[in-house]
Order: structure tokens, then sequence, then C-alpha cells
């Protein structure tokens, strides 16, 4: 098996990129099926998806506006709870059709905090895509439109995601060994 070593840990080739293709094609249909004439927002969620939303995006030939942003998370006070902020929306969401692009759902916490920032802000239709989405893991109340693989509760890298920084730009998926 092929193997990459990132800092202390060693990371076993698990999804190749071709299969990562196939999943990602058929998401791209059923988008594009789905959002032709919306005038979708994408907001692409920097920096682990920024592999997924080039080869998607590329994918889906609609009219479409793509932004980049971060997502911050910090405690608000006791009746708002943890606040959820997005860096680099410039754009104006109320009453679009807003589509994020997320590399991971793992416990759903950053994709909760971030439907409950875009619905305060007035989005009117707003949809989740993920390139991997870990069921086990989910801890929150989520609804996904558009998973591209489901996979199980273990740490992965590549095509974007890291380990402390490392190995976003690997083209395949390896998942930790030891
Ligand atoms: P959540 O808020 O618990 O759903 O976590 C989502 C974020 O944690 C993702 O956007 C990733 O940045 C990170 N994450 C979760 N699982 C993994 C993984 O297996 N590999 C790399 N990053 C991960
Ligand atoms: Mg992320």
């Amino acid at each position: 098996m092929k193997t990459v070593t990132l800092k202390d840990k060693t990371f076993g080739i698990s999804i190749p990129e071709a299969k990562l293709f196939e999943a990602i094609d058929k998401v791209a249909e059923k988008m594009t099926t789905e959002l032709e004439g919306k005038n979708p927002l994408f907001l692409i969620v920097l920096n682990g998806a920024f592999m997924f939303a080039s080869d998607l995006l590329k994918r889906v030939e609609i009219p479409a506006q793509l932004s980049f942003v971060k997502v911050a998370s910090y405690c608000g006070t006791e009746s708002t709870g943890k606040v959820t902020e997005l860096i680099g929306l410039n754009e104006d969401v109320k009453g679009r059709t807003v589509v994020i692009i997320e590399d991971i759902v793992d416990s759903g916490r950053t994709m909760y905090g971030m439907v409950q920032k875009l619905k305060s802000l007035g989005v009117e239709d707003l949809r989740i895509a993920t390139l991997f989405f870990k069921p086990e893991a989910l801890q929150y109340d989520l609804n996904i439109n558009y998973v591209a693989m489901e996979i199980p509760n273990n740490f992965i890298v590549g095509y974007g995601l890291d380990y402390d920084g490392y190995g976003r730009n690997l083209r395949d998926i390896y998942t930790l060994i030891s």
C-alpha cells in the first residue's frame, strides 16, 4: 500500500482520485439539474474545500457566482451561545439560493453554525454540499443536500484535507494508520 508520512503520523492510501471524480460527477449532475435557473451563490469554505470546489464547479455549467469564505467561531453571550462569523462574505445573500461547499462534515458543528448565520442573513434557499460525510460522527441536526461520499469515522487527509496543515496537496485520500 502507498503510504505518506506527515509530521509524526503515517497514512495509507484509501480513496484514489478516480473514485473521487466518479462521486463528484454524480453530485455535479444532480446540482446542474436542481440549480439551473436559480442563480446560485456557491460559498466555498476555505481552506479544505478548495480542490473539491474546483473539480465540482467546473462540472456544474450553469450561471452562478462563487465566493470564498473562512469560518470563525467564538463564544457569544449566554443567549446567543456559539457565534459563527463568515470572513470574506461580501455578497448580499438576502433572498438568494446559497450552496455551501464543504470538504467534510464530521460532528456537524461547523455547518450548523454556518446555517444559523446564513439564515439570519436572509438566505431563501440554503443547501449544503460536502465531499465527505461521517454519519457516525454527526451530532447536530443538519440537512445535507449533496454528499459525494459517506465514509467511516476515521481521520483522513489529502485532496484539500489536512493534518496540522500538511497533506492538502495530495491528489488521493489517505487514512490514518498510526
Ligand atoms: P465538524 O465541525 O466537527 O463537522 O468538523 C468539520 C471540520 O473538521 C472540517 O471542516 C475539517 O476541517 C475538520 N475535519 C473533520 N474530520 C476531518 C478529517 O478526517 N480530516 C481532516 N479534517 C477533518
Ligand atoms: Mg473545513
